[in-house]
């Protein structure tokens, strides 16, 4: 029998080619498309990742003028959609409203030959913002919101829609960063789900359907919000400390540290730290911003790890005002344009995903009639 904790997960099992991106290589660093996290997260805008990931080349300006004309054009939720919203519970999760809000898109706009991959990849970038805070609204307040909006970009449109003005520039800004950091991370769990589920010739909607379910759970996207709830159940950077010291004693996970394939750093977290230091200021926050350092600094200290994505956007987000369980959509609202760029990689080398088990159950035995058992 194969070592699990060796071969467990797939870890370092090289499953298939890209060219959408690099992760970890040499134990760091991140590319997308040739183009480093670090460049792209201080010069780029969101609709510009988007674009080069999806179309594969980074647009020229009157080309991201008629992207971004295009992503508002597509902004207004399908009539159906806003009944199947409306019924769903005020306590649904968020992330069960976007599985769900994108499979019932599939039944109202169809993937055909007219509306094809792209225009269907370009659809849902720019509704699931408005699929989410249409639902939240209406399950909150009883307020059916207009999500066609004139917002400037993806995140001004989030933010606005969700606080019903448009936000400062900061924190637009912050939001444009915390978008391409999450963007596309190669073959994570969910962009794996999608890339095998397009394996099978499935429709494009039943893909990101799949990959919306694996990005839900805490070892994945769910981090992000499992480590907000962390960290604010404290009020002082000592409180947390030992409270996290009670945690490594117990051998408790603590969400948002550790990475699969980065060994040294993630190189996103500390682009989103400087963005979380930041909105900490201008929030004149003494609480959250001390507590998550201090949790990094004990997790270092303690077990020689690093901070992930995940912890930092968690404070970054709560300084933006959103609410916590909104966190992992976010997470979709971002990479559907990785899913999507990975969707139409496999498509154009399809081979079925399907992979072997090392199969360690009984021996074959003689079958025995329900009567003689
Ligand atoms: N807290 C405490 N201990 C940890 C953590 C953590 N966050 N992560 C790993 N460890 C420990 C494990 O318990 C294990 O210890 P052991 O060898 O004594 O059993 C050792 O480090 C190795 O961990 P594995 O679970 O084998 O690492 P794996 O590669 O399978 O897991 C994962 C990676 C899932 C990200 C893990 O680090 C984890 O659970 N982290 C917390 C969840 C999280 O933040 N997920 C977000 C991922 S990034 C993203 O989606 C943007």
């Amino acid at each position: 029998m194969s070592d699990p904790k060796k071969t467990g997960g797939l870890a370092g099992i090289v499953a298939g080619e890209t060219t959408i991106a690099t992760v970890g290589k040499e134990g760091v660093g991140l590319t997308y498309r040739g183009y480093t996290i670090e460049d792209l997260a201080a010069q780029a805008t969101f609709e510009e990742v988007a674009y080069m990931l999806i179309y594969g080349e980074l647009p020229t300006q009157s080309q991201l003028d008629s992207y971004r004309h295009t992503l508002k054009c597509l902004r207004g939720l399908p009539a159906p959609l806003k009944t199947v919203l409306e019924q769903l519970p005020r306590d649904a999760h968020p992330m069960d409203v976007l599985r769900t809000g994108c499979s019932a898109l599939g039944t109202l706009e169809r993937e055909t030959k007219s509306h094809d991959q792209l225009a269907i990849a370009n659809r849902l970038l720019a509704l699931f913002p408005g699929m989410l805070l249409y639902w939240y609204h209406f399950t909150h307040s009883g307020k059916r919101i207009e999500t066609a909006i004139d917002a400037p970009s993806i995140a001004a449109h989030f933010l606005q829609m969700l606080h019903g003005k448009p936000a400062p520039e900061l924190h637009v800004r912050a939001m444009d960063v915390s978008l391409i950091l999450y963007a596309e991370h190669e073959f994570n769990a969910s962009t794996f789900t999608c890339r095998t589920i397009a394996s099978t010739m499935a429709d494009f909607y039943s893909a990101v359907t799949g990959g919306i379910g694996a990005l839900q759970g805490p070892l994945h996207g769910g981090a992000n919000e499992a480590a907000m709830e962390l960290i604010e159940q404290f009020q002082t950077p000592e409180e947390a400390e030992k409270a996290l010291m009670q945690m490594l004693h117990e051998k408790k996970l603590v969400m948002g540290f550790g990475h699969r394939v980065y060994k040294k750093a993630d190189p996103r977290s500390d682009v989103i730290k400087v963005w979380s230091k930041k909105l900490s200021e201008a929030a004149s926050d003494k609480v959250i911003y001390p507590v998550s350092e201090r949790l990094e600094a004990v997790m270092r200290r303690e077990k020689g790890m690093f901070p992930n994505l995940d912890f930092y956007s968690a404070s970054a987000y709560r300084f933006l005002g959103i609410p916590t369980p909104m966190f992992t959509p976010l997470f979709v609202i971002a990479r559907i344009t990785g899913w999507s760029a990975h969707i139409f990689e496999q498509r154009a080398h399809n081979r079925l995903i399907r992979p072997t088990a090392d199969y360690v159950g009984h021996a074959t035995r003689p079958f025995v009639p329900i009567g003689k058992r």
